[in-house]
């Protein structure tokens, strides 16, 4: 029997994940949303497009949570997308709203599944999916850190003009202009970045890393990123769905890990079946240290309102 994926929010970003994962023929996928004809209009014709490619996997869309029971994986992209000129953490208390609702669909009706949330800010709904679900760690994760490594490996892969193949990127802490690169654990065919390129060459890499949201934002105007994001969760459900034992960086649930409890932050996960397998940890400089609990301390702050809205009700 094949695998299910549930895809909530059939947008730009919900749509281009079903795209990547029935071409990839990873599992049979269902696409929901709010609007109306919109998840089935999009199912029908990308499942229209797989005779050409030979893929056979369903792909169906619809606005009743009943087509998702018992899904493998549940991936959450509803939400409203960033705006030029707003951060992602004005998206805060209107995508709480939605991520939490879309839990709750999504639990019902698939007790069992890995739940990964895309919707921003990453962190923080990360947070709103845990309360609203009460799943483990191990079943609850957050797609950023693939995202994040691969825009700062394919910055990497163009200043040095190497196959992105020989790229390795490192990103830690949470999905904000607080995130936290790694330049001394990225490296290009196995060597450090730090031996080929010099500090200010890095600083310019790992600064436009941090803001590579906002530089899409800013040139789409209308939308956010979707092409990289979909194919960064491709990454985590294949891990998943073929108990690959992988370790990619996502957004999990601290327990004290890099000194940090009760707050989701990227930090590297192996991922297989049950979904979250491990969290590695690994020493960090003083710096590094530093820059992670800056950037956890802005996550913490906004999990601090989502936890104000939730007692507010
Ligand atoms: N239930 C289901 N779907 C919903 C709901 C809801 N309550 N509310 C909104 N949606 C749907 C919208 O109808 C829309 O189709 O979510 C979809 C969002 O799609 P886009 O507007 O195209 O946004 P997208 O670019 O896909 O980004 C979605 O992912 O990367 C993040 O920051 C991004 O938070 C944003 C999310």
């Amino acid at each position: 029997m094949r695998n299910k994926v549930t895809i909530v929010g059939a947008g730009n970003v919900g749509a281009t994940t079903a795209h990547w994962l029935a071409a990839k023929e990873l599992a049979d996928i269902v696409l929901i949303d709010i609007v109306e004809g919109v998840p089935q209009g999009k199912a029908l014709d990308l499942l229209e497009s797989l005779p050409v490619e030979g893929a056979d996997v369903s792909v169906t869309g619809s606005n009743d949570y009943a087509e998702t029971a018992d899904s493998d994986v549940v991936v959450v992209t509803a939400g409203f997308p960033r705006k030029p000129g707003m951060s992602r953490d004005d998206l805060l208390k209107a995508n709480a709203d939605i991520v939490g609702a879309a839990t709750e669909q999504v639990v019902k009706h698939s007790p069992s599944a890995v739940l990964i949330v895309v919707t921003n800010p990453l962190d923080a709904m990360c947070e709103v999916a845990r309360m609203k679900s009460g799943f483990p760690r191990e079943r609850l994760l957050g797609m950023a850190g693939v995202l994040d490594s691969a825009r700062f490996a394919a910055f990497i892969a163009a200043e040095l003009k190497v196959s992105v193949d020989n790229v390795q990127a490192f990103v830690l802490g949470g999905h904000g202009d607080q995130m936290v690169p790694l330049p001394r654990y990225s490296t290009v065919a196995g060597i450090p970045i730090t031996e080929l390129l010099d500090v200010q060459a890095i600083q310019r890499l790992v600064k436009r890393t941090a803001g590579g949201g906002g530089e899409i934002v800013a040139l789409l105007k209308t939308g956010s990123a979707y092409y990289a994001p979909a194919r960064a969760i491709t990454e985590m459900v294949d891990a998943i769905l073929k108990d690959k034992h992988k370790i990619l960086p996502c957004a999990a649930l601290l327990r004290g890990e890099y000194g940090i409890k009760d707050l989701f932050i990227g930090v590297p996960c192996k991922l297989g079946a049950g979904g979250l397998e491990q969290v590695i940890t690994i020493t960090l400089t003083a710096e590094e240290e530093k820059a992670l609990n800056k950037s956890a301390a802005a996550v913490r702050e906004l999990v601090d309102v989502v936890h104000a809205q939730a007692q507010s009700r």
